[in-house]
């Protein structure tokens, strides 16, 4: 999967910008990304600071671009464009000022004014701190009317052959209502497909095809049925069980004429706790590797990192980000 994303890369390499320059784990990534010839870090911070941590830690960051919110020779143009963007909240040019040293909100509009193609954070910010300066600056989408998230998920296989899956929404909108819920699905295929999925799809929920009945059971049903006529080439399937969903035995009694059932492999949750406690599983019991949250429906491409990650995880998710620009 990473060698496809990396290819992307290379044809077309992008910049990312680290609010977080100064954290061990942004660093040990940055300076294998700076070995690399697809993907070049920009690091957000006082340059002295930056350099003494990487220097402390040992890793080689010469020549990378640090850019410290301090001493940025466009903060003028950048007060003013923040504040175009928040005049319907009456921003005025001195809270912008206040709001631009924190390095969340000053890596956000280095992406808006084109500095950087794609911004990753969160490695000491919480999601939502991450994600609010991207709701508040970087918008929605054309035509999307919510940001929202999906997880790729990646289990080796003894053959060779990766198993890959997506689920959404495990991050972002808490209980999204049914219409959210067809454009969370229209916006995860999508990216199921750019990692090399053929999405079946999976509207989860504890009832299949009518077993059960209760206000959540309706809205995955309608969920399904809205999502469907937007992409009616996709095969989709709820409301359904997560049994009934991958496996074939039980699918062939619960919904016998189904075509996702038993095979699902992108998986949309009825709401934030179903989702995010089920990605979790799927990781810590399931031995699936996940990256993301992966945030869908955004005019750029920013993405948040969980606060216990590893450089590793940095490193790829990294590589996702960018090559969703
Ligand atoms: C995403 C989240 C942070 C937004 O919360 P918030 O900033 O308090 O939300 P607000 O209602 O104040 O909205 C802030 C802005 O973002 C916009 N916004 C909020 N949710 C949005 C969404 N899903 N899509 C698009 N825009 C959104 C609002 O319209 C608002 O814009 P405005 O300031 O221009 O009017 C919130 O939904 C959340 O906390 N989600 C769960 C995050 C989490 O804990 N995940 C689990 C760990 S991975």
């Amino acid at each position: 999967m990473f060698g496809k994303l990396i290819n992307i890369l290379r044809e077309n390499p992008k910049k990312i910008v680290f609010p977080e320059g100064t954290d061990n784990r942004i660093l040990e990534a940055s300076s294998r990304l700076l070995a690399s010839n697809f993907l070049t870090p920009v690091l957000i911070g006082n340059e002295k600071e930056v350099y003494d941590a990487a220097a402390n830690s040992g890793f080689n960051i010469n020549g990378i671009t640090v850019i410290d919110p301090e001493n940025y020779d466009r903060l003028d143009e950048m007060v003013e464009l923040f504040c175009e963007l928040r005049k319907s909240k009456g921003v005025t040019p001195d809270e912008a000022r206040q709001m631009l040293k924190k390095s969340n909100y000053f890596g956000t509009m280095l992406v808006k004014m084109g500095e950087a193609d794609a911004l990753l954070g969160g490695a000491t910010y919480s999601t939502a701190d991450t994600v609010r300066p991207a709701l508040q600056l970087i918008k929605t989408k054309p035509g999307k009317s919510i940001v929202s998230s999906c997880f790729i998920l990646v289990r080796e296989r003894a053959t060779g052959n990766n198993e890959v899956i997506a689920m959404a929404d495990c991050a972002i909108n808490i209980n999204p209502n049914e219409d959210e819920i067809a454009e969370i699905a229209i916006e995860a295929i999508n990216c199921a497909k750019t990692f090399g999925i053929d999405p079946k799809v999976a509207f989860l929920s504890y009832s299949t095809l009518g077993s059960g009945k209760g206000d959540t059971v309706e809205k995955m049903r309608n969920a399904c049925r809205k999502a469907q006529a937007k992409a009616p080439d996709i095969p989709m399937e709820g409301e359904i069980q997560f049994d009934a969903a991958v496996a074939p035995r039980v699918a062939r009694s619960k919904c016998p004429e189904s075509d996702v059932g038993g095979h699902a492999n992108t998986f949309i949750f009825p709401d934030i706790n179903a989702g995010n406690i089920g990605y979790k599983i799927a990781q810590r019991f399931g031995g699936f590797d996940a990256y993301g949250p992966i945030l869908l429906g955004l005019n750029a491409p920013i993405n948040d990192l969980s606060r216990g990650c590893n450089a590793a995880e940095v490193y790829s998710m990294a590589i996702v980000t960018a090559a969703l620009a």
